[in-house]
């Protein structure tokens, strides 16, 4: 056996999970060399977290409470972060925007994905928006978390183009198919420092 120690990974979802499920999938057949340590989901239902625990990996939830800042709202995450030893914080869906405080706690080891050729179209509604916009093509950005929103140094990017007559739907499905492909790809390089 190796000594090669793993490098160690949160990730932090709202939703459906399924880009988390593509990495977790990615580390079980050896194309991503990291260990998944924790799920954390703002939302205690969010199905992704079952999807998590199903698979055998930790979960945890974090509620973030109205009327608090949202630095106090994101303790828990960090104190999460720091007891589980975490190398790498990776976004997979998660929908509450991390203030700059958070992110200077771990600077350069966050990892976004969303679903646009940024800096098109950033925000909550990418794919819509680029639908509404009549843009010719909707895409897939990776990038290091810096204090702004969908915004910092891109890792990795692949367009996908329009057709005509698509809609939220038929866009957002061939979008998930490449940011299943890209996300473990990307973060295989960037941990071991190939990127
Ligand atoms: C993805 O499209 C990602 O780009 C965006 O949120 C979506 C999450 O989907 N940030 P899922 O929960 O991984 O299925």
């Amino acid at each position: 056996m190796s000594e090669h120690k793993k490098p160690r990974v949160a990730i932090l979802i709202s939703g459906t999970g399924s880009n988390m499920q593509a990495i977790v999938a990615a580390c079980r057949n050896g194309a991503l060399d990291a260990e998944i340590a924790v799920v954390i989901s703002d939302n205690p239902d969010a199905p992704g977290l079952a999807k998590a625990r199903d698979a055998g990996i930790e979960t945890a939830s974090a509620v973030y409470e109205r009327g608090i800042p949202r630095e106090k709202n994101e303790q828990l995450i960090a104190e999460t972060i720091r007891q589980k030893k975490i190398d790498w914080i990776v976004l997979a869906g998660f929908m509450k925007i991390l203030s700059a405080s958070f992110v200077r706690q771990f600077p350069g080891r966050i990892v976004n994905i969303h679903p646009s050729m940024l800096p098109a179209f950033p925000g909550a509604h990418a794919i819509r928006d680029a639908l509404e916009a009549g843009a010719d093509c909707a895409g897939v950005t990776i990038h290091i978390v810096d204090e702004m929103v969908d915004h910092g140094p891109i890792l990795a990017q692949e367009e996908i183009p329009i057709r005509p007559g698509d809609t939220e739907k038929s866009l957002a499905e061939r979008i998930h198919a490449v940011e299943h492909r890209l996300y473990p790809r990307t973060l295989q390089q960037l941990f071991h420092e190939d990127v």
